[in-house]
């Protein structure tokens, strides 16, 4: 959790720093669930700079940051303080959980995923929007995040499929590249 306290403390200057979060991938990805998507939940997400963006989802932002979570609710949003890896959601009870440029962020990975099919209607999707280390960009932000005293741990979106397909999801790359996004959909009941 020692990625948390620098977000909130910088939260009032977050969204003046940050470009706007490019909707399209994060639609589309969305457009993947088997079910209508009205309740989502934007893990770590901030000041709700995704959430935002993408209307016709009622969104709870989750986030462990309370200075961000602050900015989120000025936009509108309800938002839960918590550990992304830790959910305080009944299981089957959201229909899309999209996490935006903060999954590199969380120490326990795996448990976010985990977390993410528990919390998931069957038919639910689950986004994400990271970034990949093994391009040049990859490579100088992972360096440039370490260099300021982030924690953070890049995953390819190779090996993050991977681990999603694990959880049970069937998996997809919607968008590769140093700004890439993998989506998982939570098989359906029969
Ligand atoms: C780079 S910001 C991204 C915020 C938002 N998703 C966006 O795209 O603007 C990373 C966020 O992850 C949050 N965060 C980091 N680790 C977390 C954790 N374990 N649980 C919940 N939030 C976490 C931070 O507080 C911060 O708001």
């Amino acid at each position: 959790m020692s990625d948390i306290r620098p977000f909130h403390r910088f939260a009032r200057w977050y969204d003046l720093a940050m470009p706007t979060v490019d909707e399209t991938p994060l639609r589309e990805a969305l457009g993947l669930a088997e079910r209508p998507v009205r309740h989502g939940v934007d893990l770590a997400g901030g000041t709700g700079r995704a959430a935002s963006g993408l209307q016709h989802v009622e969104w709870t932002v989750v986030d462990a940051a309370r200075g961000m979570l602050t900015r989120a609710r000025q936009r509108g949003l309800d938002t839960v303080q918590a550990d992304a890896a830790r959910l305080p959601f009944r299981a089957e009870s959201v229909d899309a959980v999209v996490i935006v440029d903060a999954l590199h962020h969380v120490a326990d990975q795996d448990e976010l995923v985990r977390e993410a099919s528990r919390v998931l209607r069957p038919g639910g999707v689950f986004v994400v929007a990271d970034f990949d280390p093994d391009t040049v960009r990859g490579r100088v932000l992972t360096a440039a995040e370490h260099l300021i005293g982030f924690e953070s741990t890049f995953r390819t979106p190779t090996s993050l499929a991977a681990d999603v397909r694990r959880a049970g999801f069937s998996t997809l790359i919607p968008e590769g590249g140093f700004a890439y996004v993998v989506a998982g959909v939570k098989p359906s009941e029969r």
